[in-house]
């Protein structure tokens, strides 16, 4: 039996999570990122993570050349700032503040936390590529709540 692809986006729906945005840079001043919740936990020594990106994705070609990338967690304030990093085109970092990490990504501000990365492992998976990151650098920011996704909408914990 097939799966039909929109049955497949409604039941995976249905899997609640935080929002990132994950950024990466080419290596030569160019910053790129884009909203994701695929990402998860994958080692504790060494610590490790990883993301699932889409091979269309302009921020996709970003992974590959700098072999890098930060999670930015994002906090219940911050849906506008998921959207903007959830639609292809334009200077996502105008008027963003940020900073450059150690691996030159680009680390959000106001954010609940970060995980800064290095490429360790890259996974072909469908559609899409999975990137295992070594954190180098990490911090919690504030104990803010968190923004969640869940049904295809933005979600705070208390509704
Ligand atoms: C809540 C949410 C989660 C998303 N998670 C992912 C993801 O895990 N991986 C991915 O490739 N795209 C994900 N997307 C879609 C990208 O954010 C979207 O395709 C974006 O336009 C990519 O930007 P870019 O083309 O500038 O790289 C998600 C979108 C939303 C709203």
């Amino acid at each position: 039996m097939s799966v039909d692809q929109l049955e497949f986006r409604r039941v995976m729906g249905h899997f609640a999570t935080g929002v990132t945005v994950v950024t990466s840079h080419d290596g030569a001043g160019k910053l790129g990122g884009l909203t994701a919740n695929s990402v998860a936990s994958v080692s504790l020594e060494p610590p490790l993570v990883l993301v699932c990106v889409d091979k269309k994705s302009d921020s996709y070609p970003l992974f590959g050349a700098s072999q890098s990338f930060a999670i930015n967690i994002l906090a219940n304030e911050q849906e506008t700032l998921s959207r903007r990093f959830a639609k292809s085109g334009g200077d996502k970092f105008t008027g963003v503040a940020y900073r450059i990490g150690t691996t030159g990504c680009p680390i959000l501000g106001d954010t609940i936390a970060f995980l800064d990365c290095n490429v360790r492992y890259t996974f072909e998976a469908g559609d899409h590529t999975i990137y295992v990151g070594e954190a180098v650098e990490i911090e919690v920011r504030s104990e803010s709540d968190p923004l969640l996704y869940f049904r295809g909408g933005y979600r705070n914990l208390s509704a």
